[in-house]
């Protein structure tokens, strides 16, 4: 085989002249009778190259041959193209290469779909075929964003001294809230390591240890339902800091992100971001993680309903629970059709409905509630909303009219193209609350981990008042993503206990599940705290991906397997045997 001088994306005018070897696959050939192009390409890019009779007989009989995808090494000269053919949609376009030698590597079968961006096929058999769908010049471009985003974050961590530790990936159950993945252990029949959720409580012991600041690309397994921006087994940039306060941590980790978004993507993020607390950003998008690239936030009316006839406002207001409204500008010209949808949607969200109100260009009120309603007072406790205007609103508990507004609200944003798609607005999500109280449980439970540490002044209100005790956690936000998330870990050994005592996790529990690091805590363990950012996330963003599935070589569907390699799959008996497990399945 002769091996290649250029790569199929390289040459320019400069090379016209010279001759030169590409090796790559046939993208496509097409036959002109006594010239045949064929379009050579490999990761770089592609090549026109030029099979001519009457410049080489031989080699234009043997192209007749060459199918889509075989593996060929072509040897020829690279000749400027005449002015009407050049292509500068191409890396290559002002040049091709005229072909003296030809050599095929190895033949293809014709494969199940065009290697193209723009081919129709199904994810199903992308998936299957995924050797050949990450050919697509977009596949390759993703991947390569996630190599760079890799590597400007390791830049970036190890110019600032910290030191990249590998953690274990057989272990015991970390505490990120979903269910683990289970390995048997053959040695030790009737036991179970478990996948890492997350390095957690290692990232915590080596700061212990005395590392001080530790990174990882940390693989993280996660037995949850999943959707298009969360798969079973992805990867966090995984940092953590000893002797640092919450500022600190969040001014270098912005720096990290600003630097990277930089370097990779060319684009530069708002510095210094904005902060909004929990509060803040539930009371005003109905999310802790808002899209701030539009605004359309909620307005406050409780008080308004209060004093309404209306009773679904009246109870609401009077009864423990709120009134907002989102108003869309020039929303008064949606059908009656289009906002019967809408309030359809909001119960699938789990709205009791959504009563809605149209500002005429006389200022009137029009709606089925307007007898309701006195228009005077509405204007005063909504002047935002100016004729012309359509106000939606939600009537019910805070948790039920956050929720499902700030749904509607990303849901308009979409339909009636208000987010401006070229925009990039990270913020911070601060203060959120500690604990959060799980109905189901009848229990608290922790908000972000068990080991977050609380907000200093909040602690004397554990005992009174635990659902208002802050954490010392942050999230970052981007574009209505959650990018990343962290905390000030507690440190001491009284505090942990406390707050497990707090979550009802009982002492016998505590040592089972996280004993070691309760016991590394009583060896003088330094004040710390990190974070973790979601690298898929991160290559999805940057590479404006739809799905998470796109930026990971071989994902998982949906349903949690691969169709590549048909995982997962049923076992030998002499298998489980081996591992001492006995199936129980119910068909
Ligand atoms: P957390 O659980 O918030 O924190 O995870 C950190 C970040 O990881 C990303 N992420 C995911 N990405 C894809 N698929 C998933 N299933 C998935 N789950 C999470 C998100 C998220 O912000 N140990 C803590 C971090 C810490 O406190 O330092 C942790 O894992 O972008
Ligand atoms: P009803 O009085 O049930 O006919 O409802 C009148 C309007 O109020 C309809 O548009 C309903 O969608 C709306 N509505 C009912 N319950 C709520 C609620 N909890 N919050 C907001 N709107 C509601």
């Amino acid at each position: 085989m002769k091996i290649r001088t250029h790569r199929c994306g390289e040459l320019k005018k400069q090379q016209v002249g010279q001759t030169v070897v590409l090796n790559g696959w046939v993208q496509r050939r097409r036959d002109h009778g006594m010239v045949i192009f064929i379009d050579l390409r490999d990761r770089t890019g592609i090549t026109q190259v030029v099979f001519n009779a009457e410049r080489n007989l031989r080699c234009h009989q043997a192209a007749h041959a060459l199918r889509s995808e075989c593996v060929v090494s072509v040897t020829g000269q690279v000749m400027a193209r005449p002015e009407e053919s050049k292509n500068p949609d191409l890396s290559t376009g002002e040049i091709e290469v005229f072909v003296d030698e030809v050599e095929v590597l190895n033949e293809a079968k014709t494969p199940p779909f065009l290697i193209e961006d723009d081919a129709e096929v199904t994810e199903a058999i992308r998936l299957k075929y995924r050797f050949l769908d990450l050919r697509r010049p977009r596949m390759q471009e993703l991947l390569s964003l996630r190599h760079g985003i890799m590597q400007a974050a390791r830049d970036f961590v190890n110019a600032e001294g910290f030191l990249e530790v590998e953690t274990p990936i057989l272990t015991k159950s970390t505490p990120e809230g979903a269910r683990d993945y289970l390995v048997p252990s053959r040695v030790n029949p009737g036991q179970f390591f478990a996948l890492p959720q997350s390095p957690q409580l290692f990232k915590q012991v080596l700061m212990v240890s005395g590392v001080d600041r530790y990174y990882q690309i940390a693989r993280c397994f996660r037995d949850e339902d999943l959707r298009n921006d969360r798969q079973p087994e992805f990867t966090q940039i995984d940092l953590e800091m000893s002797f640092v306060d919450r500022e600190q941590i969040m001014d270098l980790m912005e720096r990290m992100i600003v630097t990277i978004f930089k370097k990779v993507g060319g684009v530069q993020l708002p510095m210094p971001f904005l902060r909004l607390s929990y509060d803040e950003a539930i009371g005003r998008y109905g999310s802790d993680k808002p899209d701030l690239r539009f605004d359309m936030p909620l307005y406050d009316v409780t008080a308004f309903g209060a004093m309404s006839q209306f009773k679904v406002f009246n109870d609401a207001a009077t009864k423990g629970g709120i009134v907002k409204a989102l108003i869309v500008k020039g929303g008064a010209t949606l059908s009656r059709t289009r906002i019967d949808a809408l309030g359809e949607t909001a119960k699938s969200f789990g709205a009791k409905g959504l009563a809605w109100l149209k500002i005429t260009p006389g200022g009137q009120l029009e709606s089925v509630i307007a007898k309701f309603l006195d228009a005077q007072a509405f204007a005063t406790a909504l002047p935002e909303a100016k004729p012309g205007d359509l106000v939606l609103f939600g009537a019910d508990k805070a948790s039920v009219v956050h929720d499902v507004l700030g749904r509607i609200r990303l849901l308009l944003g979409e339909e009636l193209s208000l987010i401006d798609k070229t925009a990039w607005r990270p913020l911070w999500v601060i203060d959120f609350p500690m604990l959060d109280y799980d109905q189901e449980q009848k229990r608290y439970v922790a908000m972000h981990h068990p080991f977050t540490a609380p907000v200093d002044d909040d602690v004397a209100l554990f005992e009174s008042d635990p659902l208002k005790v802050r954490a010392k956690a942050y999230d970052m936000v981007l574009n209505g993503s959650e990018i990343g998330g962290g905390s000030i870990r507690i440190h001491r050994r009284d505090v942990q206990s406390k707050v497990f005592d707090l979550l009802g996790i009982g002492k016998e529990e505590a040592a089972v599940k996280f004993g070691f690091l309760l016991e590394a805590l009583e060896y003088g363990a330094p004040p710390h705290g990190g974070i973790a950012f979601g690298l898929d996330r991160l290559v999805m963003l940057l590479g404006n991906a739809d799905s998470i599935r796109d930026v990971i070589a071989f994902p998982k569907t949906q349903k949690a397997q691969c169709p590549l390699t048909d995982a997962p799959s049923t076992v030998g008996s002499d298998q489980l045997k081996e591992l001492r497990i006995k199936l129980d399945l119910v068909q």
